[in-house]
């Protein structure tokens, strides 16, 4: 039984589910805990990524953490009560897993954690909490990149339980690369050719001060005197803007846009976001995903954090981690143009250890063998 509830996990699981109908003795089911609800931050995932529709949706929708992750296990507690899976598996770190993994663990149904792992080291972040506690009570901890493993060992958790495997998100882009050329975005805002750059914003500690949002966003205000800046806003965002009154941007609604300006958006589709971030002279973000995406796409990444728990996109792909601060944020981006300008980008992209695009066989190959080790048990166990 695999778990989805917020956009990230879609492109993690997608592949996986794809790889489990290719074997006829696994039955997956799939869930939807609708934590993430809109089209463009839900069902636009399953039909561009070719996920069936959920067997399940739980439909628990927004709410504080707590309200939202205690409606999820109380709804997901009586599902796994009746329809009793084999395993569960949850994906990344957002409330849905943890409510998920901990619901399996107090049913004794053993829990697959992928993308674990992952530390940023900074419990301000709801989701590092969420990965700490998911990994402590996950028995199989699929992992994207070595500097997990090395943090999983430093927590004490058992070698034997850890299978360093690659990168899920990277088998979706891999599948999606050659149809995300067809989006037809790119032409509509009439940057075919041209140089732009795309901003996501949605963490809390960057979008829910008004303070800090009204300043980042007169920051990159500047950068977009100097180069398109296009920006799918999550809805979070975007009602935080909408609240504060911000003028810094323009809206887009549809059409060519200037040479310049920040232009705000709806949020993109993973189609349309992999062929803007493929072909964008720079991203700026706060997302954990769009690191890594831009890492294996060769595309120079500025993540507006303080911290990154994907330390490899930094040792080995393009992101700079230029922290918090919105002056910092736009010397950093001036200096990527300017290196764009003379034409000093173009780096081969880098590809960490195993993201390869065939991470879901090398999960389902695991699970083979565990699941039939344990029937070997089993059946040693059965009286004589
Ligand atoms: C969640 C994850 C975050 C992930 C992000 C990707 C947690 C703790 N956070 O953050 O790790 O990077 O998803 O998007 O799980 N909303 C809508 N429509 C939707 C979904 C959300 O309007 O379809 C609004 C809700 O009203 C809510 C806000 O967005 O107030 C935040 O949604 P929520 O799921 O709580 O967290 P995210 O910020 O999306």
């Amino acid at each position: 039984m695999s778990i989805v509830g917020a956009r990230p996990n879609m492109m993690k699981v997608a592949p996986l589910l794809a790889e489990f109908r290719r074997h006829e003795d696994i039955e997956p089911v799939l869930v939807h805990t609708g934590q993430h609800y809109d089209y463009s931050m839900s069902q636009v995932f399953f039909d561009q990524l070719g996920v069936p529709p959920p067997d399940y949706n739980l439909d628990v929708g927004s709410g504080t953490h707590y309200a939202q992750t205690a409606e999820i296990m109380r709804k997901f507690g009586e599902l796994v009560q009746q329809d009793r899976p084999d395993m569960v598996v949850v994906a990344g770190d957002v409330n849905s897993t943890i409510a998920c993994a901990l619901v399996a663990a107090k049913e004794r149904i053993p829990v697959a954690h992928l993308e674990a792992g992952l530390r940023s080291f900074d419990r301000n972040m709801p989701e590092e909490i969420n990965r700490v506690l998911t990994d402590a009570l996950a028995d199989l901890l699929f992992t994207t990149e070595e500097s997990a493993n090395r943090n999983l060992a430093n927590e004490g958790v058992d070698p034997g339980k850890v299978f360093f495997v690659g990168n899920l998100m990277i088998d979706s882009l891999v599948n999606a690369l050659k149809v995300a050329r067809q989006s037809c975005l790119r032409s509509e805002l009439g940057l075919e050719g041209k140089p732009y750059a795309v901003l996501t914003l949605h963490r809390p500690s960057n979008v829910d001060n008004e303070d800090q949002l009204r300043r980042t966003l007169d920051a990159i205000g500047k950068l977009a005197q100097h180069i398109p800046v296009v920006f799918p806003a999550h809805p979070r965002t975007a009602r935080n803007i909408e609240a504060a009154g911000l003028t810094a941007m323009k809206t887009w609604n549809g059409g060519s846009i200037s040479n310049s300006g920040l232009w705000m958006m709806p949020p993109a589709s993973y189609l349309d976001f992999l062929d803007l971030t493929q072909q964008a002279a720079m991203v700026i973000t706060d997302s954990g995903g769009v690191q890594e995406e831009t890492t294996f796409l060769g595309v120079p990444c500025l993540t507006y954090r303080e911290t990154t728990e994907r330390p490899v996109t930094v040792s080995m792909g393009t992101n700079l981690v230029v922290g918090c601060d919105p002056e910092n944020l736009l010397r950093h981006a001036l200096e990527v143009l300017g290196q764009a300008r003379d034409g000093h980008t173009g780096s081969t992209p880098a590809r960490p250890p195993l993201w390869d695009g065939r991470t879901s066989s090398r999960i389902v190959q695991i699970l083979t063998e565990v699941w039939e080790a344990d029937l070997a048990c089993a059946g040693e166990r059965e009286p004589r």
